[in-house]
């Protein structure tokens, strides 16, 4: 007997709705700090750079990262002399979530680092930002002139305050980052922001296996090394002189051929796998448990780097694209 087919009610029940999707970008737990950090940033060093009639456009990127799900946002005193702070702070006051859902970050110039000093910037800082208080408060770069024991309490002392939600540093090497925490009392070093990426490496990776032992989470700039790890510059156009110069930090001067010769092995691998470039780029980082914060100057930049964030390679993929950035032909 065949079986009785499947009748079809005359009024089936709604739908159950699918579930919300999972958040794009997940976040993190730091040190001292209540709130967890965002894995992916927008850096807002070119929002200073830019001339102010491209203001519009800078404004709208930060503006689209924010709608994507984009929380984290990473600015600095000296970008564009506090430029950078303000436009965010006017962006943020004008977001559906408000300023306080953002995760920003803001830095103490390496000019500033004598406690009045520290004390003196933040207080600016927060006035252009137009807040309370910023989640993460960073020394820029260290300053030889100023000893840690004179700048890492006076961060302490701000976050005691609840005027920063956490304290943190920037290009330190494993041996300032060991002199800085000597420093500090209750307080810990929540992160440490650094160059790194898959063609730019050498240098950091002994700061990350420092950061991995001491619990710092580091903060990668630069991820998408101005740009070549999407796959721009690789056709024979010339490229402009600050990113040519990532060429003179990797390897000796003058060897930007052989940069671009890995670049284009990391994006022939990404092709070969059907996956954006900017997703081996993002996700290599996030393997070696670096949290990225990347640069655009226009929205779509956006768009294509969140749309790269969220495909995930798989771990072989990502180690064949790590080869590829260290020069192994294989
Ligand atoms: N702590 C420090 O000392 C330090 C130092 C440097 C940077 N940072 C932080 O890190 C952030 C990121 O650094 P970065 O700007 O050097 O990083 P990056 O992400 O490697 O480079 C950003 C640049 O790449 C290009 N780009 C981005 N997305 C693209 C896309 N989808 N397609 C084509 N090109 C694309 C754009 O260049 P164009 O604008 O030319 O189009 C963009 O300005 C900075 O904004 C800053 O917040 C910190």
């Amino acid at each position: 007997m065949p079986a009785p087919r499947r009748r079809t009610p005359a009024n089936p029940a709604p739908r159950r709705r699918a579930a919300a999707p999972a958040p794009v970008v997940g976040e993190i737990p730091i040190a001292g700090s209540k709130r967890p950090h965002p894995e992916l940033g927008l850096g807002l060093w070119g929002q200073g750079r830019w001339k102010p009639e491209e203001e519009a456009r800078t404004k709208a990127a930060i503006g689209r990262a924010y709608e994507l799900g984009i929380r984290w946002f990473d600015t600095a005193e000296v970008y564009g002399s506090g430029r950078s702070e303000r436009i965010l702070g006017e962006v943020l006051h004008r977001a559906a979530g408000g300023p306080d859902a953002a995760f920003v970050v803001t830095k103490v110039s390496w000019e500033h680092l004598r406690p009045t000093q520290i004390r003196a910037s933040l207080v600016n800082s927060l006035e252009r930002l137009a807040r309370r208080s910023v989640d993460l408060y960073l020394v820029h770069a260290p300053d030889p002139r100023v000893p840690l024991a004179e700048t890492m309490p006076a961060l302490e002392a701000l976050w005691k305050e609840g005027r920063v939600g956490a304290i943190g540093v920037s290009n330190f090497s494993a041996e300032d980052l060991e002199t800085a925490e000597r420093h500090l009392g209750e307080a810990k070093i929540a992160v440490n922001q650094v160059r790194y990426n898959l063609l730019d490496r050498d240098e950091a990776d002994p700061v990350r296996d420092a950061c991995a032992r001491r619990g710092i989470l580091l903060e990668a700039y630069t991820p998408l090394a101005r740009g070549l790890l999407n796959g721009r510059y690789l056709d024979g156009r010339a490229a402009p002189a600050s990113v040519r110069r990532l060429a003179d930090r990797v390897l000796e001067p003058d060897r930007w051929k052989e940069v671009v010769a890995r670049a284009r092995a990391i994006r022939d691998l990404a092709q070969e796998a059907g996956v954006p470039v900017p997703s081996l780029a993002l996700h290599w980082l996030r393997h070696q448990g670096a949290a990225p914060v990347f640069g655009a100057s226009r929205p779509d930049q956006v768009e294509q780097n969140l749309a790269a964030w969220a495909v995930r390679p798989p771990d072989d993929l990502l180690a064949r694209a790590d080869a590829a950035g260290r020069g192994d032909r294989a």
